[in-house]
This record gives C-alpha cells, sequence and structure tokens, in this order.
C-alpha cells in the first residue's frame, strides 16, 4: 500500500496537498496530521491529530504506525508567520515570549514532526519535504524585518540540516530537504501578498510542491531548494 503523509493539514498549503494527493490517484492512502481533527472527508483520507509541541514522539509514531507502518512521500508544513498582531518592521518590535513562541512552531515542532515519521520512510526510495521560507535565508536577507519568522526559519534549516545528517547514516534512509514553497495566497500570507502579481494559490502550488517531491534527487538530500529544484543559499 502506498501512502502519502501532511503533518500540518489543517489549512493552507497542507489541505490543499491532501487534496492534490488524493486527487492525482498516486496514493493507496493519505494521512492528514494536524492539531485538530480534520475536515478532509475521503475515503483514501486518514485523520491523525497530531501535536508535535506537546506530545511524545512514540505517542504520535504508534498512532502513525497504526494507520500505515510505511510512507513513501512526506510533507511538513507547520508554520506560522506571527503570533502577536503583524510580523516585526523592527527590532524594537521583537519580543522575547513571542519570538520563542514562533520558535517553537517554526523550528521545533517541523523537526520533532520529522523525528516522528522518518523511521517509517526508510524504503530507500522515500521523500520528506519540509516546508521553509526563502525569507529564512541569510545569504539571501536584503529588506531585513520579520525578524522572529526569518530567525526561526534559518534555525529550522540548520534543524533539518542535521536531521539529513543524521538520518544519512541508515541504511535506505528518505531523502530530506528544505522546500520554500513560493509565494501562496493563504491564511498565513493574505495579509501581505493579496493582490500582489505571481502569487500562486495553494491548489497550484501544491500540485507543483507534490512534483518536486516525486522527482525529487537524492543528490538534493539535506539541502534548502525552492518547489523547482534550485539550490538556495543558507
Ligand atoms: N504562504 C506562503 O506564501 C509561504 C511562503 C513561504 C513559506 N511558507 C511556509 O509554508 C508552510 C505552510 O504555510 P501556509 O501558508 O499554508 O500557512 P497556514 O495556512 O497558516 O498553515 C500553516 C499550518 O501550520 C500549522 N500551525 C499554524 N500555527 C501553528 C501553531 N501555533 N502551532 C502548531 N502548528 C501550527 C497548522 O497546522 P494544523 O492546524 O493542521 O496543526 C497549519 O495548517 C509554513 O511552514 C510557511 O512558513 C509559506
Amino acid at each position: 500500500m502506498k501512502t502519502a503523509l501532511v503533518i500540518g493539514a489543517g489549512e493552507g498549503i497542507g489541505a490543499a496537498l491532501v487534496n492534490h494527493l488524493v486527487d492525482t490517484g498516486e496514493f493507496d492512502h493519505v494521512i492528514a496530521a494536524g492539531r485538530a481533527a480534520s475536515t478532509h472527508a475521503h475515503p483514501r483520507v486518514s485523520a491523525v491529530r497530531l501535536d508535535a509541541l506537546a506530545e511524545s514522539t512514540s505517542a504520535m509514531r504508534n498512532r502513525l504506525t497504526a494507520i500505515s507502518p510505511s510512507i513513501e512521500r512526506a510533507f511538513i508544513t507547520i508554520g506560522t508567520l506571527s503570533l502577536g498582531p503583524r510580523p516585526e518592521k523592527s527590532v524594537r518590535e521583537l519580543d522575547p515570549a513571542t519570538a520563542g513562541g514562533i520558535y517553537a512552531v517554526n523550528a521545533i515542532a517541523p523537526v520533532k514532526a520529522a523525528e516522528v515519521c522518518l523511521p517509517l520512510m526508510r524504503t530507500g526510495y522515500s521523500t520528506l519535504c519540509v516546508l521553509s521560507a526563502q525569507v529564512g535565508s541569510i545569504g539571501d536577507n536584503r529588506s531585513g524585518g520579520w525578524y522572529s519568522y526569518r530567525m526561526s526559519k534559518a534555525a529550522l534549516n540548520m534543524g533539518i540540516r542535521s536531521l539529513a545528517l543524521e538520518e544519512a547514516r541508515r541504511p535506505r534512509h528518505a531523502t530530506v530537504v528544505a522546500v520554500h514553497p513560493g509565494t501562496t495566497l493563504t491564511g498565513l500570507s493574505a495579509g501581505y501578498v493579496a493582490g500582489r502579481v505571481g502569487v500562486a494559490d495553494p491548489s497550484s502550488t501544491a500540485r507543483r510542491l507534490n512534483r518536486f517531491a516525486a522527482r525529487c534527487d537524492r543528490e538534493l538530500h539535506g539541502l534548502f531548494v525552492n518547489w523547482q529544484g534550485d539550490r538556495l543559499p543558507w
């Protein structure tokens, strides 16, 4: 049985990925994991409650294994732009407690979610895409601002890099990549990108992310790339 998994399936790109993975017919089974009960009603979708910041790794993994012992493709789409009124424009707006909360969601939760699913992905051909963001690139930062989001995504990239190196020591390990999905109109971005040219809708982003994952080269293991597969500077 061929299984795909989305962690962070409640909204935006994650929800669109679940729909797309079902529509392609490529998978016998799609697991939609998130903090709340999934609204995806389809015979090939299994909803799983999963909170990577609140639960033990073994409890979460047991729940996934009970549905499918093996996962061929997974997307981790957890992320938040802000936990306050808006992302910081200036360092004066950087609040330690809020920034810590954003760090937990953007850097810790996706890495813990990856820890949960990677043992189920040691097939020799599985791919795990963890959604990062180009604004988390230090080398590409030309405008500043958005301190907590930028800093936490840079930290996520480091976490994924370490995890990929650790995983590479295992036989038949999955290909693990940090992926910038491209600017997409979702709840996360709506206040900043609505009406802008070149902004994708979630279903288009889901389609191109899945196309990327299906062709993902093993040489991209442990790298930071965009949805077209181009390497991004750390
Ligand atoms: N939209 C863009 O233009 C854009 C650009 C670059 C990168 N990205 C990245 O792409 C990913 C998906 O973004 P999106 O635009 O689809 O955002 P979204 O619609 O807000 O969805 C984000 C997902 O993250 C989870 N999440 C949100 N807040 C959380 C919290 N406080 N604690 C734990 N989980 C939380 C939710 O999962 P559950 O409710 O299912 O648990 C939700 O489905 C994010 O990592 C984002 O940084 C997006």
